[in-house]
């Protein structure tokens, strides 16, 4: 069984507010090769504190109350401090529920090294969290067994903040720097792989009205997600959908050989317009640096939704 850690900026159960985490924090309970024994949370979709009580709300939806979430980081490395509104609607349903106390990259450490090349790290947020704990003991870059990243946009010409930028390292592109300059064994698994694996209108419908009573609130959740998407984006063309980014990334754990990986080198750039964005060394140039990292090229879409729909169904 796979010693997990989940770093995550927002959970499901909020109207309106991004899903593919909580399918995520699902996917991680539902696999029996995994076992998930820590949740952090971290700014990014929404405030950090919204993410912890979304996220101890769900665990406790899953039957995993037991599994401690810790807050964390309030803003990205370089401004700390931003202030940010938080989902008083949110904070009002959920926060009764409290977090374990103490701050995401400490317990990061602590948990981490305690068990060296045993803890494997799923992280699907900004990477604030991470690079904090780098930065505060640079072993865990060792011990850590491997860190699988939801970030990056490498292969193709789009992305969804910036061409070709993706949220989770534009967020916090210092924090991504730190963790690709680590050398701790990185997998990313980046948005133009992960933009392929989308839930349709149908299948969260099947879950809704087929799944055990997790999978019901999912679909639920994911139905009320694809009219939300269909306000906000009237033209899109992914609209009677929505995408599995994170989830791709736990199933990466369990299941590589549902992704083709390459070796490359990664790195982010910080200034400017190219602010945020990834560039992953893909032509082997012969002074091209070593690689840091492998990146998720190739994805087979319906070996890995039956694989996500199976398991979060049977929740
Ligand atoms: C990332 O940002 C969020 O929309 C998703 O949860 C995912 O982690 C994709 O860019
Ligand atoms: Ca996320």
């Amino acid at each position: 069984v796979r010693r997990l850690v989940l770093d995550t900026d927002v959970a499901m159960g909020a109207p309106g507010s991004d899903i593919d985490d909580g399918f995520a924090i699902a996917l991680a309970v539902a696999d029996p090769a995994l076992r998930l024994e820590l949740v952090t949370t971290v700014d990014g979709n929404t405030d950090v504190d919204s993410a912890t009580a979304l996220a101890v709300e769900l665990l406790h939806r899953l039957g995993h109350g037991e599994v401690p979430v810790v807050r964390g980081a309030a803003g990205p490395l370089a401004d700390p401090w931003r202030p940010r509104e938080r989902a008083a609607d949110v904070l009002e349903r959920f926060g009764h529920r409290r977090p374990v106390p103490g701050r995401a990259a400490e317990a990061l450490v602590r948990h981490i090294t305690a068990s060296p090349g045993e803890i494997t790290l799923v992280a699907i947020g900004p990477l604030t969290n991470v690079a904090t704990a780098m930065l505060l003991e640079p072993r865990i870059a060792r011990d850590v067994r491997e860190i699988v990243v939801m970030g990056g946009y490498f292969t193709g010409h789009q992305g969804n903040v910036r061409v070709p930028g993706e949220f989770n390292i534009w967020a916090d592109p210092e924090a991504a720097r730190i963790v690709l300059r680590s050398g701790a064994r990185l997998r990313f698994v980046g948005l133009d792989v992960t933009y392929q694996v989308r839930m349709s209108r149908d299948q969260a419908a099947r879950l809704a009205s087929h799944g055990g009573d997790f999978g019901r609130f999912a679909g639920e959740c994911g139905l009320a997600w694809i009219e939300t998407l269909r306000h906000r984006y009237p033209g899109s063309a992914t609209r009677d959908s929505f995408h599995l980014h994170d989830p791709l990334a736990v199933a990466a754990v369990t299941h590589p050989e549902l992704i083709g990986w390459r070796r490359a080198h990664v790195a982010v750039a910080t200034d400017g317009v190219a602010r945020g964005i990834t560039v992953a060394d893909l032509l082997g140039t012969r002074d091209a640096p070593e690689p840091n990292c492998e990146i998720a090229d190739t994805v087979d879409v319906p070996a890995f939704l039956d694989l996500f729909l199976r398991r979060v169904g049977a929740l």
